[in-house]
């Protein structure tokens, strides 16, 4: 055995995974076979009276199936006949007639679980490592090997969708809860606590956690379970779109089989996972978790990494990075305009706090002492101790230019100064500075606490050493970077602007704000053009419009009707409550006096609508690639999915201009470029690529051949 070892010591058998050169444990084929082969081994030996699934890895039970392998599957025909060797394996373990425990200490996701709900016992460990989900759902399935089955019989209908549909995770007090484990150990307390425990469960003496009332109420009846089911549909129809299978097939399997004989119920089950492991849209979904992992794996661990930040500039971003640095960080510090405005910087940083509140991962004193590490001055003073100064305030060259040259004044001379500028080329940003190797660009996207992506922009003195330390400063914090080249607007703003733009100039030709919203929406965008506009910041997006027609020039010219919002207008968006819309609370309309001047009331297709903001979008990720700007066609995917929401099932912006076809993207641009002019100018790139008939090369290579 390569992976498991069998112990068995006064008749309890405890077999424990152990996969052989990895840090984790997975569940795959090979692993799966010699589980096969020990617990047929087990079954023989009547001696046995007792199983304990235990895992020799300090961190982590069963992280999960082997998702390399289910990436490889490309049928549903081959998907399925895997699937039920797996079934009848874990079938084997469930049908075991003596007590069978998982010992739970670490990550238990996915495949893992699955496993642990065919014992008959669960327990798990309080060590804050020890972590309990059903991810797949991120993966664009959901869980294949009898968890839709089993985990309702354990913690009920309405606790399974919950677990299943979100794919949260949840710690040991909350599996324990929630039923889905029967005891939790403190750490440490395993050596003396589990005998006992075996030896309960031998003697019949583990009570089964009963449903809550409610639950329970829901759940016995048919009619009730109805209501369950439609408002769970209502609730994955609100946040997710239909194009993306996974939450709704689910849905449909758990109301299938919920009560069904076990054989029938795991029968649907594989058949409806089969067929959505084989789909693209999961392909996509498995491409963009190994893309994260890659991507936090990209720096090298110092010996001493960055504890103690500074933050000069408190708006929306400021403070955004405030609460990040005080939730992962030693020290905070805040350099403020005014000193009377730091108790209202402080609420706004709390408020950020409020959801880890309510959703009690974090007691209120933990939160005095995450806002206890802040400290504030309205000067240039107390600095000294600072690694790295990063930079939020207005997005203008020379006031960023001042506080950078403050900031060199006061600082060590290893400290780096990072600006979090939307668009402005960080080597012009550095040109005043005397030492420009640790001057970075550091671009968080709005909102802080929510968005993973940072672009890191080194300008050309740039030391590595910076680049690495912020890499991993924020890894530390919870984010992913990608370096992406100096240029205006950088990656995701250089090629998000004109879909913004260009919607503005649909609307001024005659549709509407909803229309244009909506069926961007639909496409799979998390919201439309305009309410993002809004939620960014009109005047951001103005001033980040401004610097890239001064950069490219005609091919992102404004819109005149953005123009017209932010100057004549003077709207905002939704912090001064008024944009495209008018924001009161939870009740939005659109704001009426946006089209006035433009009412042609002209009907636009949706595949008008599509290709002018989709396809202006591909066509400038190609010219970041021809210039250079990234390395590779997965960069720019994984920047639009996670800095703009871009549909991740559709593998990103490249991956989908791949999937319409290259030859059409490029059609459309012609005949576009032919109606409204340079906006539209098909990039070399893209016409060689047509030319050869190739596809923007997705993966680790290089785009160039
Ligand atoms: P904001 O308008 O909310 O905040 C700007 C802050 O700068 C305010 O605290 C203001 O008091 C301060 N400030 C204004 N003039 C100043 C000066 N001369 N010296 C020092 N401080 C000054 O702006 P927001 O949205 O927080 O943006 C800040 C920076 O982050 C900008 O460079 C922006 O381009 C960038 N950014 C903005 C994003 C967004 O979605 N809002 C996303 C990513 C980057």
């Amino acid at each position: 055995m390569n992976n498991l070892n069998l112990e068995i010591n006064n008749d309890i058998a405890t077999l424990t995974f152990d996969l052989k050169n990895s840090k984790a444990n997975k569940l795959s084929f090979e692993v799966l076979s010699e589980l096969d082969i020990l617990l047929n081994e087990i079954k023989e030996n009547k001696e046995i009276k007792a199983l304990v699934i235990d895992s020799a890895k300090p961190t982590i039970f069963i992280a999960g199936a082997d998702i390399k392998e289910i990436e490889a599957m490309n049928t549903e025909e081959e998907v399925y006949e895997q699937i039920t060797k797996g079934d009848n394996i874990l079938n084997k373990l469930e049908d075991l007639s003596i007590p069978t425990i998982a010992y739970i200490n670490g990550a238990c996701m996915g495949g893992g679980l699955e496993l642990a709900l065919c014992c008959k016992y669960r327990i798990a460990s309080t060590n804050p490592k020890t972590k309990l989900a059903f991810p797949e759902i991120k993966l664009g399935f959901f869980p294949g090997l009898g968890g839709t089955q089993r985990a309702p019989k354990v913690i009920g209908l309405i606790n399974s969708l919950d677990l299943i549909l979100t794919g949260k995770i949840i710690d040991a007090k909350k599996a324990y809860i929630l039923g889905l484990v029967n005891e939790i150990f403190d750490d440490g307390q395993k050596e003396f606590k589990l005998n006992t425990f075996v030896q309960k469960a031998i003697n019949g003496e583990i009570k089964k956690k009963k449903l809550s009332f409610m639950n329970n109420l829901l759940e016995k009846y048919s009619f009730t379970r109805e209501i369950v089911y439609y408002q769970t549909q209502k609730s994955i129809e609100k946040k997710v779109n239909r194009d993306f299978n996974a939450p709704y097939m689910a849905l449909e399997v758990i109301k299938q089989t919920f009560g069904k004989p076990f054989e029938e119920g795991i029968f649907i089950e594989a058949k409806a996972f089969s067929k959505l492991a084989a789909t693209k849209e999961s392909k996509y979904m498995i491409e963009l978790f190994f893309m994260f992992e890659k991507f936090n794996k990209s720096y090298k661990k110092t010996s001493k990494p960055i504890s103690d930040v500074l933050v000069v500039g408190n708006g929306v971003m400021g403070k955004g990075m405030i609460w990040l640095f005080s939730k992962f960080l030693n020290e905070v510090r805040i350099k403020l305009r005014k000193i009377d405005q730091a108790n209202s910087i402080l609420n706004s940083v709390a408020k950020l706090y409020s959801s880890s509140i309510k959703r009690r991962s974090m007691t209120k004193n933990q939160l005095e002492f995450k806002l206890n590490k802040i400290s504030y001055t309205d000067k240039f003073n107390g600095m000294h101790n600072i690694e790295l100064a990063i930079e939020a305030i207005i997005e203008d060259e020379k006031a960023k230019k001042e506080t950078f040259a403050e900031l060199e004044k006061v600082l060590d001379k290893n400290s780096i100064i990072a600006s979090n500028t939307s668009s402005i080329s960080i080597e012009e940003l550095s040109s005043e500075l005397k030492n420009k190797k640790n001057f970075v660009g550091v671009h968080f996207f709005n909102p802080v606490n929510i968005m993973p992506l940072v672009e890191i922009i080194p300008s050309s003195q740039t030391s590595k050493k910076t680049i690495n330390r912020v890499m991993e400063l924020l890894v530390s914090c919870g984010k992913t970077p990608i370096i992406v080249g100096d240029c205006a607007g950088f990656i995701v703003n250089r090629i998000l602007l004109p879909y913004l733009n260009e919607a503005a100039f649909i609307l001024e030709e005659g549709s509407s704000i909803k229309q244009i919203d909506k069926i961007l929406k639909d496409f799979g965008m998390p919201m439309g053009p305009f309410i993002l506009a809004d939620t960014v910041g009109i005047d951001i997006g103005y001033k980040v419009s401004k610097i890239l027609n001064e950069a490219y020039g005609e091919r992102m010219t404004m819109s005149p009707l953005l123009d017209r919002v932010y100057n004549d207008l003077k709207l905002l968006g939704t912090k001064s409550k008024k944009g495209f819309y008018i924001h009161n609370g939870r009740d939005i309309k659109v704001n009426e006096e946006i089209t006035e001047p433009y009412n042609l009331n002209r009907q636009f297709t949706e595949e008008q609508i599509i290709q002018r903001c989709i396809y202006i979008m591909i066509n400038e990720a190609s010219r970041c690639l021809e210039e250079g700007i990234v390395q590779s066609a997965n960069v720019i995917n994984f920047a639009m999915i996670t800095g703009t929401g871009f549909p991740p099932y559709k593998g990103g912006l490249l991956n989908y201009a791949n999937d319409v076809g290259l030859e059409n993207v490029l059609n459309t641009l012609n005949s576009l470029y032919g109606r409204y002019g340079k906006r539209f100018k098909p990039s070399n790139l893209l016409i060689k690529l047509v030319e050869n008939k190739k596809n923007f090369k997705t993966g680790d290579e290089l785009w160039i051949s």
